[in-house]
């Protein structure tokens, strides 16, 4: 019996919304037949933009879409992608497949894909390849409501209002895709342009920030990068220089067998089941090192680590385009997922965005399409379960659990958990079962208050269940059942391969 414990008056941090954040490349068929299948297509769509696809991610609360890379971020020149499509240039996608990019979808589409969706826009601009200037005048184009050249020509281009741009991230991966940079000349380089994203909605920096900056951060466990990246930026600068940094971002996928054969997305045996959900949880101790560093040179915790691209990497499905980073989804991303977010809400002190690579048809996407089909994988389901924590207080929980596993270099804790409370009261729970073979019983006690009713859902499944475009729903969202109140709290068995969220209302 495991015991867990719960304190629904102890709130430590917000879990802000942006955590459940989602990423979309030029790569394959995220944006062109996922997101954007233009106007004259017979799939259903609003401006080119898919109506089923909005529809599903509007049902998770999609809270922010990062766009338009990764690595494809400094090759893109935003200019290409604006005005008449058929007079728009086309230009090579070097990093994903060679293929042509039309640039059929560009500033307008993307923005248009936000209010659809209802999210927060995160851009990320080219730093590598680009100018201070073009970066300059991309932020001028999309956000600058006064009479200037760049919003001229965005009112020219059928749009007369600037748009809210949340979120401006300043180079991608610069250590790799984005410039092969030292981490010190990076951060130079990094002090120059961020200058010149200017907020123009608070010219003076006296009222409430508009655009928060993203500066990039380390791969995977780079601590050099990390410590590096942050003392060149705060050396030397004047005091008022601190607003100018306002996230660092942290890359980290799972690949299970390795970097170069990263296994296979649908068979795979116990032994890759427990080694995949270890190196899941790694994350853990990647946010703890890193945030470290942060606290050196950032105390007060004001600057975020944003984990803009996460999720697992597994080797294509077989007979699809290398370049195109296709691959299925079962049980096992499920829990991938459902950890992951776990550990996030957790650090939400420090980690306050994150987005899945990639949203559509590319790595652990959320959703997959075909055609005119679509369908939801695991892992949407479980963003559906986890959505309640958006914007709730995290509070402080604790559960006594044992590390399994095959191997013993790959231990991973049988259970995981987060709790929050939501603005109307309710606590909600999630946990994470990664043993494939034991249910789990757990007691809770929550502290100071009586449970008055205790509803649950649970994503749950055989280790690699997916689902087909021809059996679309074997995995979807159910009933959990298997809980009751107690005097203390309430009473659980926690089934094998499972993510379960519990709503519950407090005295
Ligand atoms: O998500 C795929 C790629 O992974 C991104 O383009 C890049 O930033 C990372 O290396």
């Amino acid at each position: 019996m495991a015991k867990f414990t719960i304190n629904p008056d102890k709130k430590l941090s917000r879990i802000q919304k942006e955590v459940y954040g989602h990423f979309s490349e030029h790569l394959g068929r995220c944006i062109y037949g996922g997101f954007y299948v233009g106007e004259d297509s017979p799939i259903p769509n609003v401006k080119g933009i898919r109506t089923d696809v909005v529809e599903a991610l509007r049902k998770i609360k999609i809270p922010v879409l990062r766009w338009p890379g990764g690595c494809f971020a400094d090759e893109y020149h935003w200019m290409d992608g604006i005005g008449p499509r058929e007079n728009r240039k086309k230009m090579i996608n070097t990093h994903w497949g060679g293929v042509t990019e039309d640039n059929s979808f560009g500033t307008h589409e993307y923005f248009e894909l936000c209010s659809q969706l209802g999210c927060e826009a995160y851009v990320n601009g080219n730093l590598g390849s680009g100018t201070v200037q073009e970066m300059s005048e991309w932020v001028e184009y999309i956000t600058f409501g006064g009479l200037s050249p760049m919003s001229s020509l965005r009112e020219q281009n059928g749009h007369k209002e600037p748009w809210k741009l949340s979120f401006f991230g300043v180079g991608n991966e610069n250590w790799g895709c984005g410039g092969n940079m030292t981490p010190e000349y990076y951060a130079n380089e990094y002090r120059r342009y961020q200058t010149y994203v200017r907020d123009y909605k608070n010219p003076d920096h006296r009222g409430t920030k508009s655009i928060s900056k993203i500066c990039c951060g380390p791969n995977v466990d780079d601590y050099e990068w990390t410590d590096s990246v942050l003392k060149t930026c705060f050396r030397h600068c004047e005091p008022k220089f601190h607003g100018n940094l306002d996230g660092l971002s942290l890359h980290y996928y799972v690949h299970p067998d390795g970097w170069q054969d990263k296994g296979s997305a649908t068979e795979f045996d116990d032994s890759a089941w427990y080694r995949t959900l270890s190196k899941a949880y790694y994350m853990d101790e990647l946010i703890r090192s890193h945030s470290a560093i942060m606290d050196k040179y950032d105390p007060q915790k004001e600057i975020a680590l944003v984990v803009d691209e996460w999720g697992a990497w597994y080797n294509v499905e077989p007979g699809t385009n290398p370049g195109f980073l296709y691959q299925q989804n079962t049980i096992r991303d499920a829990l991938t997922a459902g950890i992951t977010l776990n550990i996030f809400n957790k650090h939400s002190d420090r980690v306050r965005m994150a987005n899945l690579a990639q949203t559509i048809n590319v790595l652990q996407s959320v959703i997959l399409t075909e055609g005119a089909d679509m369908l939801l994988t695991p892992t949407y389901h479980v963003f559906d379960l986890y959505k309640e924590h958006q914007d709730s207080d995290l509070v402080e929980s604790s559960i006594e659990t044992r590390n399994i596993g095959l191997d013993e270099e790959f231990p991973v804790p049988e259970i995981t958990e987060s709790a929050s409370v939501a603005a109307d009261g309710t606590l909600h729970i999630t946990l994470t079962n990664a043993s494939l073979c034991d249910t789990l019983p757990i007691e809770a006690v929550v502290q100071g208050h009586a449970v008055l009713s205790a509803k649950g859902e649970m994503v749950h499944g055989a280790m690699a269940e997916k689902n087909t475009f021809e059996e679309p729903e074997q995995i979807a969202v159910q009933e959990f059942t298997d809980c009751r109140i107690t005097e203390e709290g309430f009473a659980l068995n926690l089934p094998p391969r499972s993510v379960v969220r519990l709503s519950v209302t407090l005295s």
